[in-house]
């Protein structure tokens, strides 16, 4: 089904490439991940799912700092990204980080090139990958794409953008009078049920890594406290919220408004 709100393939395209062209955006934060603290809490759940001989690809690298920091805790790392100038500017940060991490060209879409060049990881992870690919016909086939590049018993960390989670917090939001969260044209975000349903025949879903204490308290607190100004990815309950997160607290509760919790699948 095509939804007519969500941006087109061109569409998005064109936005990541104008992206791409500079490190940081207009408020200073990163284009691919604008909420340093929710990206902390992303890799530090997906870190501990890593296997210290093991491959990583890392699908939508984007700028490759992410990718970076999740290779630190494996032993071979690849990103890849559909935007050439992404893939440029991933491998000069490798190079300023002394990261050993072959950054290259490859669309999610469409892996064959990626299995016949590299073969097959012990891991795969995505960011906010498939939430750019404007339909669910679209997001089930990069399913299957990703699935392809994980070795038979490999993992496929995911963490993308949950529908029930966001209405959640757009539902909490309201009703303390702050207006639902905007969602930005070229995502689109996934539905949980059906997701399950689809990726059943190559995956088995093992464990989810919550993330919903670091949501409510960034997307819901801090914008009462800090009201009449505007809230910032940046502000002290951000920090303090990922660093209780990161260690534990709020495990496994408030999945109603966890839009970025990691889905940690094994390959079947
Ligand atoms: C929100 S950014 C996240 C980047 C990175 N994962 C991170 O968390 O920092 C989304 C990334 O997905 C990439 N992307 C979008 N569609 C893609 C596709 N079809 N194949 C590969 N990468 C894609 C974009 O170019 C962009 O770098």
């Amino acid at each position: 089904m095509t939804d007519k709100s969500r941006a087109s393939l061109t569409e998005i395209e064109q936005h990541w490439s104008k992206s791409a062209k500079a490190p940081v955006d207009q408020d200073g934060l990163r284009p691919v991940a604008r909420d340093p603290y929710l990206q902390d809490v992303v890799e530090t759940a997906m870190e501990r799912w890593l296997p210290a001989n093991g491959t990583l690809f890392d699908i939508g690298s984007g700028d490759g700092y992410s990718t970076i920091r999740l290779s630190r805790s494996v032993a071979k790392t690849y990103g890849f990204d559909f935007i050439p100038d992404f893939v440029e500017a991933a491998r000069q940060n490798a190079a300023r980080e002394k990261a050993d991490v072959s950054f290259n060209v490859g669309s999610v879409m469409d892996l064959a090139p990626v299995r016949e060049q590299f073969g097959q990881a012990d891991v795969v992870t995505t960011i906010r990958c498939l939430i750019n690919l404007g339909t669910w016909d679209n997001q089930r086939r990069a399913l299957d794409e990703i699935a392809s590049v994980v070795k038979p018993g490999g993992l496929y960390l995911m963490s993308e953008g949950w529908a029930h989670g966001w209405e959640g917090l757009s539902k909490v939001r309201q009703e303390l009078g702050l207006g639902s969260l905007y969602l930005v044209p070229h995502n689109l975000l996934l539905e949980r049920k059906a997701f399950e349903e689809h990726v059943s025949a190559n995956f088995e879903i093992i464990a989810d890594g919550t993330l919903g204490l670091y949501l409510l308290l960034s997307r819901v607190l801090q914008p009462l406290y800090t009201a009449p100004e505007a809230p910032q990815h940046k502000h002290l309950i951000n920090r303090v919220s990922a660093l209780m997160t990161n260690h534990g607290i709020g495990d496994g509760l408030f999945r109603e408004y966890d839009y970025a919790g990691v889905c940690v699948m094994r390959r079947k």
